[in-house]
């Protein structure tokens, strides 16, 4: 397997592998490149959902998502659609997909299907490489909180979404998440420091009110993005990309107002996070 960094700390895209049929040592390899460089990206790769299921069940399995609308045919696929009179798409700010669960899922598959003639890109930045840039003060502050993650405020049915022309197009307005997590997590794999928060399901810290935690927690969202620790997926047909939920952020570009974008996405199954 080859493959060239996207940018100096985050990102690989690998050549020479055939997602339909990768196994063994090759899926090893791939995975801990997912693991380490937060995301991969994979050209002219020709998976239908059947390849797209069997892939993820290779990897590991399956975490289906609560929200997002489920393919009829393979309800394990999830649809990440814009169609072109929307004007919200999903995914559009930063975040780490499933934090709101105590077992949070471990990344994605996400394979184009149809993209629009430009933007649309998928921004991912490396939490490893944050948690390395945060100030030794700031690492002590931090060593050792909790935080509270929901989804509840963004998909219930009076949430962010339903105010939304996405708001329709959403399942799960009534389920209800929680979870609680170390701020600094180690990478279950390559045993990594990760800073574990993000601006999207991170309410509070344990013991203190949301009040109490924001300056904090604002000044932790504002130092995980640094120039030098992002990268971007720049989606063409035949594309697909892989990330860590752990190692990783993203957020999907909403720059092709007019236009029709669809992914599918299934999401891995992860492991409990620690410390
Ligand atoms: C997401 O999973 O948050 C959406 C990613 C994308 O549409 O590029």
């Amino acid at each position: 397997m080859d493959w060239q960094p996207m940018a100096d700390k985050v990102g690989a895209e690998v050549r020479g592998v055939d997602l339909a049929t990768i196994n063994g040592e090759d899926l090893y390899a791939l995975k801990q490149l997912v693991y380490d460089r937060g995301v991969v990206v994979l050209r002219d790769q020709s998976l239908s959902p059947e390849e797209h299921i069997a892939l993820a069940e290779r990897w590991g399995g399956i975490d289906i998502n609560n929200y997002f609308p489920l393919q009829d045919e393979y309800p394990q696929i999830a649809i990440v659609r814009k169609a072109a009179d929307q004007q919200t798409n999903i995914g559009g700010a930063w975040h780490t997909d499933h934090s709101y669960d105590q077992v949070p899922a471990m990344g994605s598959i996400l394979v184009a299907r149809t993209l629009p003639p430009s933007g649309g890109d998928t921004h991912f930045a490396h939490m490893g490489a944050a948690y390395d840039s945060l100030s030794d003060d700031l690492k002590a502050e931090i060593e050792g909180l909790q935080a509270f993650h929901t989804a509840d405020h963004v998909y219930k049915a009076d949430g962010i979404y339903a105010h939304t022309d996405i708001g329709k197009d959403l399942r799960g307005h009534d389920v209800k998440t929680g979870a609680f997590h170390p701020v600094v997590i180690r990478h279950p794999q390559t045993g990594r420091k990760l800073l574990y928060v993000n601006g999207s399901f991170t309410i509070h810290f344990v013991g203190k009110t949301r009040e109490e935690s924001l300056p904090l927690l604002q000044r932790l969202l504002d130092a995980a993005l640094t120039a030098d620790n992002q990268c971007k997926v720049v989606w063409r047909p035949g594309t697909v990309a892989i990330w860590d939920n752990r190692t990783t952020w993203h957020n999907a570009m909403n720059d092709y107002h007019g236009y029709a974008r669809e992914m599918h996405r299934i999401t891995l199954s992860g492991d409990a996070l620690a410390a």
